[in-house]
């Protein structure tokens, strides 16, 4: 409630989500995804004249530079997280100084980590083609969204233990 729900919203009876758009200045994630839809007009238009923008329930592309805060419904079972995926853990999100540059995780046999919320991932030294996720590469960055570093350990994992029930 103090620290998440003014962007995430609050959950069960009565919760209420904001919907919210956050600037690039508060959230501080990589950019190349926001800067794109500045850069693909033809995007914006073909998306807003396709049956997404039609219907009971119309939805509306707008390039802003910054991100929606999403509902976090599910996150447990969502990982990699943000837009990009670039970080393999809710533990990692919720503690930047875990994200891993480089990391991999096995496709043929997937698994969970229940613990730390996310894929199990191995860390690399370095970068590996497409076997490894290479977060220095352009679009691919795992920085911003430091809102978990200032808690405790002990709430950090209070937090992690919460999200599962959502
Ligand atoms: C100032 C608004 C703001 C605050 C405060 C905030 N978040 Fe976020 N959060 C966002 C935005 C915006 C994104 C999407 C960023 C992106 O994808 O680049 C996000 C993404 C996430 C994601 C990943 C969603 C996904 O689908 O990958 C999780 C999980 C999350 N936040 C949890 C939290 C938790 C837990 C807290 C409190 C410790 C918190 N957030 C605080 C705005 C906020």
């Amino acid at each position: 409630m103090q620290n998440c729900s003014k962007c995430h919203g609050n959950y069960g009876e009565g919760g209420d989500y904001p919907n919210l758009l956050i600037p690039e200045s508060t959230i501080g994630t990589d950019s190349l995804l926001y800067k794109s839809n500045y850069q693909t007009p033809q995007f914006i238009d073909w998306f807003n004249n396709s049956w997404f923008a039609q219907g009971d329930h119309p939805a509306r592309l707008e390039p802003f530079n910054g991100y929606i805060a999403p509902p976090l419904d599910g996150i447990w079972v969502t990982a990699p997280y943000l837009h990009n995926g670039s970080v393999p853990t809710l533990e990692a999100l919720l503690d930047s100084r875990l994200r891993p540059v480089y990391w991999s995780r096995d496709f043929n046999y997937p698994q969970y980590d229940y613990d730390q919320v996310g894929w199990k991932y191995v860390k690399e030294e370095g970068p590996r083609g497409t076997a490894v996720y290479n977060t220095e590469l352009p679009g691919y960055g795992n920085y911003g969204h430091l809102f978990g570093d200032k808690l405790n350990d002990h709430d950090r994992k209070a937090v992690i233990e919460y999200l599962k029930t959502l």
